[in-house]
């Protein structure tokens, strides 16, 4: 099968595509057929040598890539309640930046006809991502909650979900050309420059009660300053100063259940996922250009044939 790999630890320029053997699916588990893989600041990460801590080796060459939607194509031993044909989207730790992924059966959820192939292989890894933290930090109905990164990928995906649960206000940092996309998804929109504090606390005079930050500087400083329950900030982003502000240590697992929970969201009209550009596999290379850029709106996604 063909695939895009890294060859060496590095920038963007590492990326190749290969050809590699085509896996076989063992006893518990499905092959897919990739149609779509999204591509994740964690594929940067492991591209610029970081091993993530999950007991998995990282050899090169190496398919980056944790989340996908395909065709299931081959039905490993032991595996009920799934056939040759259907189409599915689902999770892993690497390896979906391929024609052919293999994962365990509890991996995969179905994905419905009127998804498209991009929204669902983008939708795990920041879908669930925002719904973990947000479930840490508590959202509850009545919530002022502050999202920073609100236009990129985890961010939108954690505006919707706070809103979705009931918060009374979600107010959300993003650069001014994306502030009518941000409102949009249900945000009070509001820029990230210096004075950060200030500005949120004129859109919400009776305080913030949780806030999620997925891009740091200014938003995390006013998610400290204006959060009284340190508990109740998460951040994605800023893991060094966990522990010297006070706030939560957030980890969480992906789950087929809890995306199931999101496709159907999505099949309800309620969660949006905006595709910021779509790249084919030969050009895993651009994709992770644009991702570094730390800008712009929604997903970046991988799209095979
Ligand atoms: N499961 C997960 O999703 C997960 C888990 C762990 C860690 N993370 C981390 O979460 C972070 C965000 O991921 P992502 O996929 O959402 O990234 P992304 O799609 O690249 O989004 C970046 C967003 O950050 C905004 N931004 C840039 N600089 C900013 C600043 N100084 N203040 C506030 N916002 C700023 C940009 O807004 P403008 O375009 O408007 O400037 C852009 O919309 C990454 O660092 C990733 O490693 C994610």
């Amino acid at each position: 099968m063909k695939a895009a790999a890294i060859t060496a630890f590095g920038g963007p320029e590492v990326m190749r595509v290969m050809e590699f053997p085509d896996p076989q699916a063992g006893p518990g588990q499905v092959r897919v057929r990739v149609k779509a893989a999204g591509v994740q600041h964690f594929d940067c990460a492991v591209r610029n040598g970081w091993t993530p801590a999950y007991g998995i080796e990282v050899k090169l060459p190496q398919i980056p890539g944790n989340e996908f939607a395909g065709i299931v194509d081959q039905v490993g031993d032991g595996v009920t309640g799934i056939s040759v044909g259907s189409e599915v989207l689902g999770f892993a730790l690497l390896n979906c930046y391929a024609e052919y992924v293999v994962i365990g059966a509890d991996q995969i959820v179905s994905k419905p006809s009127a998804m498209s192939w991009e929204e669902a292989g983008g939708l795990t890894g920041n879908g669930q991502g925002a719904y973990i933290a947000l479930k840490a930090i508590g959202i509850k109905p009545g919530d002022t909650v502050l999202i920073n990164g609100a236009a990129g990928s985890l961010g939108a995906f954690a505006v919707q979900l706070a809103k979705e649960w009931g918060a009374k206000t979600v107010i959300g940092t993003a650069s001014v050309n994306n502030h009518d996309y941000i409102r949009s998804l249900g945000a009070i929109p509001v820029t990230y420059e210096e004075g950060l504090a200030n500005r949120v606390r004129k859109l919400a005079p009776d305080g913030v009660d949780a806030a999620f930050d997925t891009a740091g500087g200014e938003g995390l400083k006013a998610a400290v300053e204006l959060v009284q329950d340190k508990n109740r900030i998460c951040t994605f982003f800023a893991y060094d100063l966990i522990e010297e502000l006070g706030l939560r240590v957030v980890r969480g697992e992906r789950s087929a259940s809890r995306l199931a929970e999101l496709v159907e969201l999505h099949s309800k009209g309620r969660l949006h996922i905006h595709i910021r550009d779509s790249f084919p596999l030969e050009r895993a290379e651009d994709a992770h250009r644009a991702l570094e850029t730390r800008h712009g709106r929604g997903k970046i996604v991988l799209k095979m044939d």
